[in-house]
Order: C-alpha cells, then structure tokens, then sequence
C-alpha cells in the first residue's frame, strides 16, 4: 500500500529542492580500507545517489572510470562533483546497458527509498553489474539518531517536512531484499558509533554490506 502523503513516482525529487537550498550538506567521507579487496575498481566504476561527492571525492583515485549518478541535477552543482562524470538518472530504471559495471557503490539512497522502490534500485543495481561485480551498500538503521523524525508513513520509514524520505533497515530485511534481487551477500557489518554536536552525544547506527553478482 502507497502512503497518500506522498507522489510514488515523484517524491525522490525533492532532493532537487534540498541541493538548491542546502549546497553541499554530507560531510564524514568514506574510508575504503577493509572494502577494497572486495572491489574491482579498475573499470566501469558507478557511484548511484552521488550526492554532493562526499564518496566521489574519496573513491576518486582509486578508479579506472567512475560514474556518479544521481536523481537531483542540483547536486552536480556542489564543490566535490564539479568535474566528475556526472549524469542524472533515477536509480529505479537505469539508463545504463546490462553488465557494465565491475563495481557498483549505493551510500545512503536505498534509505530514501520507499518499500518498493528499493527493491527495484537492487534489481537494477544486480541487473548494471557485471558477473562477478560487487556492489557496496550502505544504510541507516533503527539505532540512529535521525530515527523517528518526521511522519511514519511505513514502518520504520519516515516523511520529513521537506518531502525527504528515510528509512531505517533491520539486518535481515536488508539481507533479504538483496538477495530476493538475485545479488550473493558477501560481507555484513553494522557500524554502531557516537558523534558529538553541540556538547551533546549521539548514536550514529548503519549497515555496511557488500554482494555480488553470480
Ligand atoms: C544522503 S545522499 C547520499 C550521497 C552520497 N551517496 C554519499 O555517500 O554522501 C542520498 C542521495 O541519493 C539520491 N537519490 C535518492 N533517490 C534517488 C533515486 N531514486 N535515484 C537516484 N538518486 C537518488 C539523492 O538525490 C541524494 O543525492
């Protein structure tokens, strides 16, 4: 069932509004130590939901050819993505052919997917790489502190004002969308941490899981 409060096919688009307002607004980076033996990057490398480049910026190097996609053309506007290749495309029907990618990075965008939806971005994902190509996911989970903020509008899945969607993932539904998407789980981490903001302490909480494609 579609919550009403929502457009089903529009509502990643107010990612567009947020980029315009906001500019750049992930900060943290990715470190790829521990990830990389599990990654071939001397391809066809995409970084789907590319944001503002706080991944772009780290992988950068280390990739033959990277990809940034995102649904939000104001986020190519943003510092870390000006000269990257860059193209606007939604995760959920890919404009790219069948096996072309040998490595497929998703931080942070399966969360704002309804369910549904993210099912379609993994089938996607499953259907852009290539055999024996691993994709990197990434997503909060209900331990976090941004929990709860906004409507419920499905579990575990909240509506901000600002027309944002996020989702909190348990372990084993995430696990079983990937691999109902056909992918091969290969490595599972929740990452459990504390950040401090304005003298206050708060828990940070998300999976980390790498699959691949057979
Ligand atoms: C929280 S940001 C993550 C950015 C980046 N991956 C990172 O690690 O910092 C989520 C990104 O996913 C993008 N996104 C959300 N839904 C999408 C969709 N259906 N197709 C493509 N991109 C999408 C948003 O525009 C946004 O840039």
């Amino acid at each position: 069932m579609i919550d009403n409060s929502i457009d089903p096919v529009r509502y990643p688009l107010a990612w567009n509004t947020s980029y315009a307002r906001k500019g750049t607004q992930w900060r943290g980076g990715f470190d790829l130590t521990g990830y990389s033996e599990f990654l071939d990057l001397s391809g066809n490398v995409l970084e789907l939901g590319s944001g503002d480049g706080n991944t772009a910026a780290a992988i950068l190097p280390k990739c033959g050819n990277l990809v940034c996609a995102d649904i939000a053309i104001t986020s190519f506007k943003t510092l870390a993505m000006k000269g990257l290749n860059c193209l606007a495309a939604d995760a959920r029907m890919l404009p790219f052919k069948d096996d072309s990618y040998s490595a497929v990075f998703s931080r942070h965008v399966l969360t704002h997917a309804i369910p549904g939806d993210d099912a379609l971005m993994l089938a996607e994902i499953n259907r852009v790489l290539a055999p024996g190509g691993t994709v990197l996911i990434e997503v909060f989970s209900p331990g976090d502190m941004r929990f709860g903020k906004g409507t419920e509008i499905f579990p575990r899945t909240f509506l901000r004002d600002d027309g944002l969607v996020w989702r909190f993932y348990l372990g084993q539904d995430l696990d079983s969308l990937v691999r109902k998407a056909g992918l091969s789980v290969r490595h599972f981490q929740l990452m459990e941490r504390k950040v401090r903001h304005e003298g206050q302490i708060y828990p940070r909480e998300s999976i980390v899981m790498m699959a691949t494609k057979n």
